[in-house]
């Protein structure tokens, strides 16, 4: 399973990579927004840079479907790397199944956002969709259950060998990323602040300071004792080998 850094923030971005466990990111003009990134070409192809071949999803940002695809032709000229989001509906309802079809036919790849229920998964993959979205925290919002909803898209994929994978993102709490990793999705993208939260551990601190302290005794006793700490004797019996000679 990958993961993705679900933000626009560069420092962000940066240290996940370092630790070697990012496999891309995705923004949304909201994320944008939010990380100050108002010139939307310079910030995505400043990200896409940092990111190198790792896939960054970047939104268009209009509610007419013509628009969409002449943005998404644009945007994915910025870099290799980025994949265009598209709403699987506008705002009105209509379905955006035909600006997904022809950019994916067209060699764009295609995140086929904003996606809470099965049946919009299947027709984004239909359409050829690379990624689809599945906003979990949001489908949480409605009643349902994310957990199933994205359960039973991973085993239709699956099923039917479509490529299509799966992006959870909407993730609100920590459980979230492990419900997604379990329930099937190919990619979870994770706001960085739980990205932290996910590796840190109370009783792991605890556990760490009490080896560290008793590794500190140890060292402080064999220094008592003029012994080495590599174990290849001490002070004495080198000075009891140099008087044998
Ligand atoms: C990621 O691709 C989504 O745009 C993002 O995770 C949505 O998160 P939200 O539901 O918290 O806005």
């Amino acid at each position: 399973m990958e993961i993705f850094a679900d933000t626009a923030n560069v420092q962000e971005i940066q240290t996940w990579l370092d630790f070697g466990v990012l496999d891309g990111a995705t923004t949304n003009p909201s994320i944008m927004l939010a990380g100050g990134e108002y010139q939307l070409q310079a910030g995505a192809k400043k990200i896409a840079k940092l990111l190198g071949e790792k896939p960054l999803s970047v939104e268009v940002v209009t509610d007419d479907r013509d628009d969409m695809y002449r943005q998404a032709i644009e945007m994915a000229g910025w870099a290799k790397n980025i994949v265009v989001k598209i709403p699987i509906i506008t705002t009105l309802g209509e379905p955006c199944l035909g600006v997904i079809s022809r950019l994916t036919t067209e060699g764009v790849k295609v995140n086929a956002t904003a996606c809470l229920s099965f049946n919009q998964a299947m027709l984004a993959a239909k359409a050829g969709a690379t990624y689809v979205s599945l906003f979990a925290g949001r489908i949480s919002d409605e009643g349902a259950s994310a957990f199933e909803v994205i359960r039973n898209t991973a085993a239709w994929l699956k099923a039917w060998n479509m490529p299509t994978k799966i992006i959870v993102g909407s993730i609100r709490e920590t459980v979230n990323v492990q419900d997604a990793a379990l329930a099937g999705a190919h990619v979870v993208t994770v706001p960085p602040k739980f990205l932290l939260q996910m590796i840190d551990h109370k009783y792991s601190r605890f556990t760490v300071a009490q080896f560290l302290a008793d590794g500190q005794s140890a060292a402080e006793r064999i220094h008592a004792l003029g012994l080495s700490l590599n174990g290849n004797g001490s002070k004495h019996k080198k000075t009891a080998t140099a008087n044998a000679k």
